[in-house]
This record gives C-alpha cells, structure tokens and sequence, in this order.
C-alpha cells in the first residue's frame, strides 16, 4: 500500500486506537520515533497543551494525559508572598468568556483565534500548589510529563523590589516540584499586557528579563529545569532585537517557547492565527540565519513552538527552524465539527487529526521529508529537528 493510502486508512479507522499507544503505531507503521526533547527531559512525542483556560483543573490534566499528549503545560500562577500581596494582584481574576472566532491575516490566511480579557490563576496560591502535586501523579501514570507555569513582576535591578514574593512563590513551587521526577517550571512574564502606556521597548525588557532569570535561577532548586515563555512586542523589529540581543540570558535556561500572542492595543486584547505563527516563523528564520553567519548560538539547544499550531504541517514548519516541542491552546478549543472523527474525548479527536489527516497531518509532512531528503530507516523526530537550523526559510519579516 503506498504512503497516501496507509494514511487514509488510518485516518478513517483509527487503528492507532487499538495499539499499545500511539508512538509504538507510528514506530511500527512509518517509521518514526516520535520522542523529543524538552530542556533536557525526553518527552514520548512533540504534542503539548500550552498554559492557559484548558489546563487549570485535574479533569483537564487527566484527558490530556489519557489522550495522549507529550506534555501539558499548566495554568499560570501568579506570584505573591506568604502573606497573599502581591503587585500583580489585578492578574488573579476570574476568567470572563472566552470566544473562539475566525481571524484573518494581514496575508489574507484565514485562522483562528480567541478573543478573552482573562488573566492568571484565579484561587489560592495554596490550591495552586495542590492541583500541581495532584496533576504531577495523573501525567505519571501516562507519562505526560506536567509542567507548572508562573508569573513573576518585572523589575531593573541589583535591589529585587518584589524580593519576597520572589522568594515565597519560587520556593513553594521549588518544594512542590520535587513531587515530579523530572521537575520543570516555564515562567511567563508578559510586558505587553503587564504594563499600561508605551508599548515595551527591546532594551527595556532585555534588562529586565535580565535580573529576572538570574533571581529566578538563584532561587530556585538546582535540579529544575527552567524555561521561558517569551512574549511578542509590537514590532517585527523589536521582536528580533528582543530575541537576538537575549542570548547571554537565554543560556541560562533549560529552553525557551516561542512566542506567546499578540497585542492589539485598538482592541485591549491579545490575539492569535497566522499573523502570530507568520511572525514567530519569520523571527526564528532571522535568527536562524545570524547563528549560521556568525557562528555564534543564540537560541539554547532546546525551542518549543507556540502560536497557531492547528495541524502537523505547522508544527514541521516550527520543527525546521528547530523547535522539537509545539504548545497548543486554540486547536483544542475549536468547535468540535473541525475534528474530522469524534473520538469521545477532546485530546483524542483533535490528536488523531493532527497525526493523521491526509493532507496536513503530522505523518505525511514528516514523510513528505523524508522523501526529500532521500532517508529510508528509522527516524527519531527529536534528533531530525535538533540540527533544524539549517533550514532556508523562505518567510521575511516585514
Ligand atoms: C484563553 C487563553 C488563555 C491563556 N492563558 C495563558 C496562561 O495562563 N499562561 C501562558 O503562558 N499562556 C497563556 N495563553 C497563551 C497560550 O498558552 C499559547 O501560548 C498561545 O495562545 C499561542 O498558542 P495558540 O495559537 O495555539 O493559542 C493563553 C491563551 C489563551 C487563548
């Protein structure tokens, strides 16, 4: 049977369903070893839900897990001291409605996006802690590894102003992250939506993030693997100078996702769909590009993609500029016509359309590559992405 016609017939009956799981169907079937790498922790496949409303309540962790995502990627939590202050106390509010609506780019692609004014963590700090210790036992028993998200101020220092929440916030989630095996913290610091007024320089938040990451890195434990969920700034140009002018700080972490939504300030709210991953794309083909002419590292060895992932083929678009991770969130909220199979659970359905369907799933991208490339035998999808770098991107920023 030829690769269009093995790939059909998993679409339409589902055949991974009934194997051990869904890396040893593809192992056997096409020849893919689906692990990867986040940070230094291997993950069983590149699929992660992103931090956000999909990923506040052990139900949530649970069908993630069952349905047999790599990752996921907690609600952020935001910090405060033992007291219960913090400076970001407008951040922990109850989440108003989410809309899921269709977005049109400034190419004309049209996506989709969801227009929500919410913010963190709305309940205790103390609950926080307790759904991260309950979530680490339900991504065990799947190996989905479980990672908590937090969000710290922003300061310029030497003199941490916010110092004892810094302290509190970091060393509870220090001790509750000795629970997992493989202890991991992204930390999501958002200056477009954190500060009102002028939009946030480059040379601004470059210092910033600065004295944050190293405070953070003192504070915590040394066995955590520490990431970062970078932001977009207004501008192409700022967005670059951001992530060029970071590698002394990126270093510093275990791996950096790129890049959280972004900001209309007409509307007050961030957004997504092929303007965000256009961007991202564009970003890290430039910065793909300095590397290889200066032979100088910018990005640390470990990239996860975040931004308008809703099939395989863009997660292999990200995977080419060398993210071996890709964190969704709106795939997973899209009306559930979008999924071409209802397989009971959300995960499920939304997972089996992102590996298999026929034109723009995981499997034929990767095997579109393959071709390409002339490779026959095993391939493993971490290894293959590592060296992605190497890709001549075709996407310019404006
Ligand atoms: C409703 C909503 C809530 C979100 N909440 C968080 C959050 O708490 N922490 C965070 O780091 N990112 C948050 N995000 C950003 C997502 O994790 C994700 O990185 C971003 O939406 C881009 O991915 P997407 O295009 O697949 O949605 C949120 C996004 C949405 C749409």
């Amino acid at each position: 049977m030829n690769l269009q016609s093995r790939v059909e017939r998993d679409y339409q009956k589902h055949l991974w369903l009934n194997a051990p799981s869904l890396e040893s169907y593809v192992l056997e079937q096409y020849g893919w070893d689906l692990s990867t790498d986040l940070g230094g922790i291997r993950v069983k496949n590149p699929w992660g839900k992103a931090a956000g409303q999909l990923s506040l309540n052990t139900t949530q962790v649970d069908r993630d897990a069952q349905g047999g995502l790599g990752f996921v990627v907690l609600k952020t939590v935001i910090a405060q001291d033992e007291s219960g202050s913090s400076v970001q106390k407008a951040w922990m509010v109850d989440a108003p409605r989410m809309l899921v609506e269709r977005i049109t780019a400034k190419t004309g692609e049209e996506g989709w996006t969801v227009s929500w004014k919410g913010r963190g963590w709305s309940e205790s700090f103390q609950s926080y802690l307790e759904f991260v210790e309950r979530s680490f036992k339900l991504g065990a028993n799947q190996d989905c590894l479980v990672i908590p998200s937090c969000q710290l101020p922003l300061y310029v220092g030497p003199e941490n102003p916010h110092e004892k929440e810094y302290r509190y916030t970091l060393r509870s989630l220090g001790e509750a992250l000795q629970k997992s095996e493989q202890p991991a913290l992204e930390l999501d610091l958002s200056p477009t939506l954190l500060k009102d007024g002028p939009a946030p320089s480059a040379k601004q938040t470059l210092e910033e993030l600065g004295w944050v990451i190293s405070e953070a890195r003192k504070l915590l434990p040394k066995n955590i693997k520490l990431g970062l969920k970078l932001f977009n700034l207004q501008s192409d140009a700022e967005q670059l100078a951001l992530v060029q002018g970071g590698a002394h700080i990126w270093k510093q972490l275990d791996w950096l996702t790129i890049a959280n939504r972004l900001f209309s300030k007409e509307k007050g709210i961030s957004y997504g769909g092929y303007d965000l991953s256009n961007r991202n794309l564009a970003i890290l083909d430039a910065i793909r590009k300095v590397e290889r002419e200066s032979g100088e590292q910018i990005l640390p060895l470990s990239v996860s993609a975040t931004g308008n992932i809703c099939n395989g083929q863009m997660l292999v678009e990200y995977a080419n500029r060398g993210c071996t991770t890709g964190q969704l969130h709106t795939y997973f909220q899209l009306p559930k016509g979008e999924y071409g199979h209802d397989l009971g659970s959300r995960t499920l359905s939304a997972l089996h359309e992102l590996m298999f369907n026929p034109e723009q799933g995981l499997i034929v991208s990767l095997e579109a590559l393959r071709e390409q490339r002339s490779l026959g035998g095993e391939l493993n999808f971490g290894a293959f992405f590592k060296e992605g770098g190497s890709n001549d991107g075709t996407s310019n920023l404006d």
